[in-house]
């Protein structure tokens, strides 16, 4: 479905070019309905405390609809009259003192400091900035318009009715949001509570962007499972089980990872002794490289 919907951005009907008369460099302009930038901003929960940086900002509507929710916001294109548009805009909306506008190529913006980054490009351009945006911090916000970024999955996805639209596919806006995944994979190392002391916990990660796959050695000896490893930005989550399938202690672990450290609070619950809360922490041993970047 975006295949059909990127061609037609990329090659606009004639109807379309009307909607199109602007735009410099690898994308026509063509604005994100109002209602569909409202549903980004909120899919990215955009608020104050947040910086925004939407690449190819157009007449600044997403700028300008993130400085109105309290966020300081960048828009950069090369299209001087649109700037000129937008930062006139701003200025009407009052929000001059958050929302500023750059001329500039998108490629090379510097996006340091950014929380959540919007784009409406084409696939290969999403593609391009890619490893860009995966080198942000975990946690960092994208929002896309349409066109995905391959087999780096969304972790959200709306499809809103557009009865305006007319570009893309015609009627429909598809939205996605990504969370930086942090770099997670490797080998990690922990101790957990075990009976009525604590045992060596070690597990492996294997990493494509958010989607983990893990896997535990024995715990104390015993047969052990890691399953659903799930990570949302630097949130990671997973259960353990030891011992015999049918009546394992159970461990459900959730945390932060912050570089080669994660902690958080693990609750277990074993068949002999009820169910009980406590911290954890891990270290991570061996770091291996995130598959898909
Ligand atoms: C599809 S429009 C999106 C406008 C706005 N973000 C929105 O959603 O309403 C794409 C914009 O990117 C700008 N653009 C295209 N290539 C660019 C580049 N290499 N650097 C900066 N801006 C670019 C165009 O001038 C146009 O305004």
């Amino acid at each position: 479905m975006w295949r059909a919907s990127c061609f037609a951005l990329s090659l606009l009907a004639p109807a379309a070019v009307a909607l199109a008369q602007q735009g410099v460099g690898d994308v026509v302009y063509v604005p994100t309905p109002q209602v569909v930038v409202d549903t980004m901003l909120r899919m990215a929960n955009v608020g104050a405390g947040d910086y925004l940086i939407d690449l190819g900002s157009g007449d600044g509507r997403v700028v300008i609809g993130a400085a109105r929710r309290g966020a300081r916001a960048l828009g950069v294109d090369l299209d001087r009259h649109l700037l000129k548009v937008a930062t006139a805009a701003a200025q009407r909306e009052g929000v001059a003192g958050r929302a500023s506008f750059r001329e500039q190529n998108l490629f090379e913006t510097d996006l340091a400091g950014a929380t959540v980054v919007t784009t409406y490009l084409l696939p290969d351009m999403n593609l391009k900035l890619r490893p860009k945006l995966l080198a942000l911090p975990p946690g960092t916000r994208v929002v896309a318009h349409d066109y995905h970024m391959g087999d780096w999955l969304p972790d959200e996805r709306e499809t809103i009715a557009v009865p305006e639209k007319k570009v893309g596919q015609a009627g429909v806006s598809y939205l996605y949001l990504w969370h930086v995944p942090a770099p997670v994979a490797g080998r990690w190392q922990a101790t957990i509570p075990f009976g009525t002391g604590s045992a060596a916990l070690e597990f492996d990660l294997e990493q494509k962007f958010q989607v983990l796959k893990g896997q535990a050695s024995a715990v104390a000896g015993r047969p052990t499972r890691l399953n659903s490893p799930t990570l949302r930005g630097d949130a990671i989550a997973f259960q353990v089980e030891v011992g015999a399938p049918q009546n394992p202690v159970r461990y459900a672990f959730r945390g932060k990872v912050e570089g080669d450290a994660a902690s958080g609070t693990v609750v277990v619950s074993d068949p002999a002794r009820g169910q009980r809360e406590h911290t954890w922490r891990a270290r991570r041993i061996a770091a291996a490289a995130m598959k898909g970047s």
